[in-house]
């Protein structure tokens, strides 16, 4: 975070103490800007990967002799550093990574041998191995940013655990409640979508290698080897299966990425309205603020706001990938590349999200004044001054919601607008016949937040 300059330059940003920080910036500029890598670039460490493994399989198999294996491998290996200092392009002529990197080969080493590295596999089931160990980094590091996200909001949730805070249903004042408890249950969300994130690499941890072009082959190949090669836990089970379910893992990714995205929508929109000039219950730091070109005022939360969108757009890519993995005659269907695009471009959205929100999180500064002060306004305070006169006289509840339902009408009549009035309490008592002997000490103890507050658990 750096401190802001007058600038004569930018559009906005004199108002601010600190300047934007630079994740955010990518992240609300996005594809304003950035243009969107083609999806088979980020495949080439992966397919370069997979036919590293391919290559040392088809040697122990002696379908390629030491020469051919030495060549190959150090061919790759060269790829891989062409790869890395960002000179390996694909050829769009030669239609897809797969076919890029083999033409690379066969190039250097001639036809030969490069011409048997793709001996006893197809595209279909090297496209669905270079996805799945694509897909499985990405759920190693989505949960870890999750993770860190998780470890800011746990820190706040301590911080806030004695802030009293409105608690809301329906956008309305509900009860009383703790910052702290509503910040904890987004870590709790947030740690049951890295569950969810680990069960799928669980349940997505075999090698679709070595099932051609979907039906086997009759080349003598070992998949097991593969497998283990790649890291994966065991091969497939059935050729058919893996290559006809192209798609199903994307799309579980795809839903469970959504299901996070829908939580942090919620923590967005939150921080949205506590932060509006209306509720003024927090404010988001400066450097994860956004500006206007034309109003000196403002300072916007664009960053929470993409966060929404982004969730929106997940929702349809779940659908999308859904829809392209249905009613496909068993078998391969170029149908499927689609997949890639849309769980790539997915992918790619997400990734700052974590980092962006953990930023925040660590940045807001919180007005409890402004908290304590709604967490007593209107009427706030009546289900828990139900409740204590329940737990005091025992009075049955439906009784006991009659008579605090006709004490607010009637202290409404009276012109009180944030707590129940005593005389317009005991007037519901003449009215309605329940009578409750509270005193008046009590009455209004029991309506106090601080004191309400003080009665709530809220440990974690
Ligand atoms: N680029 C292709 C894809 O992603 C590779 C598989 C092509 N297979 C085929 N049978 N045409 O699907």
């Amino acid at each position: 975070m750096k401190k802001t300059k007058t600038s004569h330059d930018k559009l906005w940003g004199n108002a601010f103490t600190e300047s934007p920080e630079k994740l955010m910036m990518e992240f609300t500029s996005s594809h304003d800007v950035y243009p969107i890598n083609p999806a088979d670039s980020v495949l080439i460490p992966y397919d370069i990967k997979q036919n590293i493994a391919q290559v040392k399989m088809l040697y122990k198999q002696k379908i390629l002799n030491k020469k051919e294996h030495n060549n190959l491998l150090e061919g790759l290996n060269q790829l891989y550093g062409l790869w890395e200092k960002g000179e390996f392009v694909l050829d769009p002529m030669l239609e897809d990574v797969h076919t890029n990197i083999e033409n690379w080969l066969s190039k250097k080493y001639g036809i030969d041998v490069g011409g048997k590295i793709h001996t006893g596999r197809s595209r279909n089931d090297q496209v669905v191995t270079d996805m799945y160990l694509y897909l499985h980094d990405q759920i190693q590091y989505t949960i870890k940013s999750i993770q860190l996200l998780n470890k800011s909001l746990y820190k706040s949730a301590k911080k806030y655990q004695d802030t009293i805070c409105p608690g809301y249903t329906h956008h309305q004042h509900a009860v009383v409640t703790s910052l702290g408890l509503i910040l904890h249950s987004f870590n709790i969300s947030f740690k049951r979508d890295i569950k969810g994130l680990q069960d799928l690499a669980q349940k997505y941890n075999y090698s679709p290698l070595g099932s051609g072009v979907g039906y086997g082959t009759l080349i003598n190949i070992d998949p097991t080897f593969s497998a283990k090669e790649l890291g994966f836990e065991r091969k497939f089970k059935n050729p058919i299966d893996v290559i006809s379910n192209r798609g199903e893992f994307e799309a579980a990714l795809a839903f469970q990425i959504c299901q996070f995205l829908n939580h942090a929508s919620s923590l967005a929109q939150t921080f949205i309205l506590f932060s509006t000039t209306e509720f003024g219950f927090l404010k988001l730091a400066d450097h994860y603020s956004t500006g206007s070109s034309a109003m000196p005022q403002k300072k916007n939360p664009d960053a929470l706001e993409l966060i929404k969108s982004t969730a929106s757009v997940a929702n349809s890519n779940v659908s999308a990938l859904m829809q392209i993995t249905k009613g496909n005659l068993i078998g391969y269907n170029r149908d499927t590349q689609e997949t890639k695009h849309i769980v790539y471009h997915l992918l790619s959205k997400v990734e700052l999200i974590p980092k962006i929100l953990s930023g925040i999180i660590e940045t807001i500064t919180v007005f409890p004044k402004v908290l304590e002060n709604q967490a007593n306004k209107g009427f706030i305070n009546s289900l828990g001054l139900m409740e204590m006169i329940i737990n005091e006289t025992g009075l049955p509840m439906r009784k006991a919601k009659i008579l605090i339902e006709l004490s607010i009408k009637k202290s409404v009549e009276n012109g009180f607008s944030d707590k129940v009035d005593f005389i317009s309490f005991k007037e519901a008592q003449q009215l309605s016949g329940i009578i409750c002997d509270i005193s008046e000490e009590s009455f209004y103890v029991w309506q106090d937040a601080n004191f309400q507050f003080n009665q709530l658990d809220f440990n974690y």
